[in-house]
């Protein structure tokens, strides 16, 4: 056994042989490497594009502007969604130019061609003025695959690509305790940041940060690697199960006081937290027996979800750049996305989906509390300009620009990672893969 076995914290049945590729510097900070990456990786996976409660009525549509690329979703006549590509079949004109809308037809605004919600084109000025006859009928928009599961909208480009629920695997299995389908978007930020995408990806497929950038998380899960479980899976997927209501094994939080943010998520189901004194990790359990006795009284319903669902957090970071967070009162989405044409830029997401629940008008999301709807908080920043991402994400995002002015040093070998940030380097040779073909030499 080597010594990186005896600190793995693989589940061996999810467990993926890593090779020891090189994480190179130029992935982060070159154009070759964002070209090559536009041609081989994003066309090659499903990409998240929306929810289903901005497209109600026939005609209602999203758009998803990705690196280069833009995408519309609209809703059919038959219920369905189709995804077009944003441009016009006339002279490339973008179609659509705002987040979201609704139109009973999709307008050029450079010559006025219109187009069905199904990307037929319907109208056209001087429609006699065609060498073939009039383009009415014919003409339809580019269409790329579209899909959906629970409350989201995905599109893809490529037609190789697995089915997404296919592609999804194992979350639709691991996640439909959940029940998410009704879920409601209350938080949609975002912001334009300094380091390319794959810096917060890394960040996200390890928890080795944690003591340092979030230590105030410690207090209530418990991010010792004796109870952290990692999964890494053939797809390139992988989930960290991290044991939550419960503070860290990584300091003694157990014998003296229950520490703060334990305490108030005791308290919040009724639990004394002083009777806990000394027995910190007992609290992981009753907070279980309260929320089966006392969840339906909450407006909650807990009825579908294992015991581990109802307290602990739920990692699932989906190659290469989609996390979603999931505990029973909330579901996050956490992405990065490629600048159209810089490396050393991304844009950050940051959407929180709530559980409808008839006894609350209000839910806490991470940048403070808001009304119980759809898009409550709604905005784009740009990173450093003082808005909040969100308490955690903002902690993340702190080191995305030193980190990324590092990595552009002549110093900077490739990185040297511990066991338990494996999922980083699966990451990584998944890419090599996939955008290079081939694996980088092993670091020296
Ligand atoms: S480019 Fe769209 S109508 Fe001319
Ligand atoms: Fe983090």
């Amino acid at each position: 056994m080597t010594a990186q076995d005896k600190i793995s914290r693989y589940s061996p049945e999810f467990d993926v042989a890593v090779r020891g590729d090189t994480i190179t510097a130029d992935r982060y900070i070159t154009r070759e490497w964002m070209e090559l990456e536009n041609k081989h990786l994003w066309p090659k996976v499903w990409h998240l594009g929306g929810v289903l409660a901005d497209l109600e009525e026939e005609g209602d549509f999203i758009r998803h502007n990705f690196g280069k690329e833009s995408v519309v979703m609209v809703r059919q006549a038959d219920g369905g969604v189709k995804a077009f590509y944003n441009t016009c079949p006339h002279r490339g004109n973008r179609l659509v130019l705002g987040d979201v809308g609704s139109a009973p037809r999709l307008t050029c605004g450079y010559h006025g061609w219109q187009f069905d919600p199904d990307g037929t084109l319907v109208h056209v000025q001087d429609p006699d003025d065609f060498a073939g006859g009039n383009p009415c009928g014919k003409v339809t928009l580019s269409e790329l695959r579209c899909d959906t599961w629970g409350p989201f909208v995905f599109w893809c480009m490529d037609d190789d690509v697995a089915p997404l629920h296919e592609w999804l695997w194992p979350y639709t299995e691991r996640l439909a305790g959940y029940k998410l389908d009704n879920w409601v978007r209350v938080l949609n930020v975002s912001a334009d940041c300094d380091f390319n995408w794959k810096i917060i990806r890394d960040n996200f497929n390890e928890s080795y940060h944690l003591p340092t950038i979030h230590p105030e998380l410690a207090t209530f899960i418990n991010d010792g690697l004796p109870t952290t479980v990692f999964e890494m899976y053939e797809n390139g997927h992988n989930a960290m199960w991290m044991i939550g209501h419960q503070a860290t094994s990584r300091k003694d939080y157990v014998s003296g006081d229950v520490p703060p943010g334990l305490y108030e998520a005791a308290e919040a189901w009724g639990i004394d937290p002083k009777e806990y004194r000394g027995r910190t990790a007992d609290i992981r359990e009753a907070v279980i027996k309260a929320k089966r006795e006392r969840g339906a009284e909450a407006g909650y319903d807990y009825s579908t979800m294992t015991d581990q669902q109802l307290v602990d957090y739920f990692h699932c970071t989906l190659f290469p750049n989609l996390t979603i967070t999931m505990s029973p009162e909330q579901c996050q989405i956490l992405r990065t996305e490629p600048h159209p044409t810089d490396p050393e830029k991304c844009v950050f997401q940051h959407w929180c989906l709530y559980p409808p629940n008839a006894k609350m008008a209000e839910v806490v999301t991470p940048v403070g509390p808001a009304p119980l709807r759809h898009d409550a908080i709604h905005r784009h920043s740009v990173y450093g300009d003082g808005v909040s991402l969100g308490f955690v994400a903002d902690q993340d995002l702190s080191i995305g620009t030193t980190q990324q002015q590092g990595l552009n040093s002549r110093g900077f070998k490739g990185c040297l990672l511990p066991g338990q940030e494996k999922r980083v380097q699966r990451f990584h040779e998944k890419l090599n893969d996939m955008v290079l073909g081939h694996p980088t030499k092993a670091r020296e």
